[in-house]
């Protein structure tokens, strides 16, 4: 794994722009793999920035997101539909049609899950996105997640559900279960860049980047990938 290490939040979110930007320029229809939570955002300002002042077009790129709570879709401001549109596709020329992402609320969760995954199959990702939970996780797959697996419906772990009702207004309004890209699906893909920041995922990082490949902490096997780039923060490196 190639590792980045940064200033702060700001030089990530910039430092991955630079790669972004190469992508879909070298690749005008090139496929994206996108992630939520509060990691990329910089990143997509980034994106929307350069956009907005004539640089990067993604008229024809495809988008895939890796994740999305069980029960919930646009109508909801917690969706991950809802963020993605909220934070970057609304600001940019990408088309609607043309980003995808599992339904929070389809009827049949397995269906939902084999559709996805045959979508995956025709489309491999250019770059992937990624950012990495407090307990090692990547998109939804949390420890103990086969590293075969394709995308599934997972329950989340309590670490995961305390982790992210910050951005809830209780604890209680937390999905207790996920639809998720499984973790041979982000292996696919050609290149893969995990931006990481904050003390807060020191341990993560240095499980990633260090430790034993185990299906205990998922994002270590990213080692296992020919082509990927860390890049952290200062804080998030601290154990490195
Ligand atoms: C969620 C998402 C992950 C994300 C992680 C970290 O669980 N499913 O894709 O990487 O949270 O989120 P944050 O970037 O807000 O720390």
């Amino acid at each position: 794994m190639n590792v980045i290490i940064v200033k702060n939040y700001d030089e990530m979110s910039k430092k991955a722009f630079e790669i972004m930007k190469a992508a879909v320029t070298e690749k005008k229809d090139a496929v994206l793999g996108l992630a939520t939570g509060s990691t990329p955002i910089g990143l997509y300002k980034e994106m929307i920035a350069d956009h907005k002042a004539g640089g990067a077009s993604y008229a024809d790129v495809k988008a895939f997101n890796l994740d999305e709570y069980m029960g919930l879709d646009y109508s909801s401001d917690q969706s991950y539909v809802y963020f993605m549109r909220e934070n970057l596709f609304d600001h940019i020329d990408i088309k609607l049609e043309n980003t995808n992402i599992e339904n929070g609320k389809a009827a049949d969760p397995e269906a939902e899950c084999a559709r996805y995954n045959a979508l995956l199959a025709e489309n491999t990702v250019d770059l992937q996105i990624l950012g990495i939970g407090s307990n090692g996780h990547i998109a939804f797959n949390e420890p103990g997640t086969s590293f075969d697996s394709v995308t599934h419906v997972v329950d989340l772990t309590e670490n995961t559900i305390k982790d992210n009702s910050r951005l809830f207004a209780s604890i209680d309004e937390v999905p207790r279960k996920a639809f998720t890209m499984g973790l041979s699906n982000i292996m696919a893909a050609k290149k893969i860049l995990v931006l990481a920041n904050g003390a807060n995922k020191a341990k993560a990082v240095y499980g990633m980047v260090r430790g034993e490949v185990t299906e205990n902490v998922p994002a270590s096997i990213l080692q296992n990938h020919a082509d990927c780039t860390l890049i952290c923060d200062e804080a998030a490196a601290s154990l490195l």
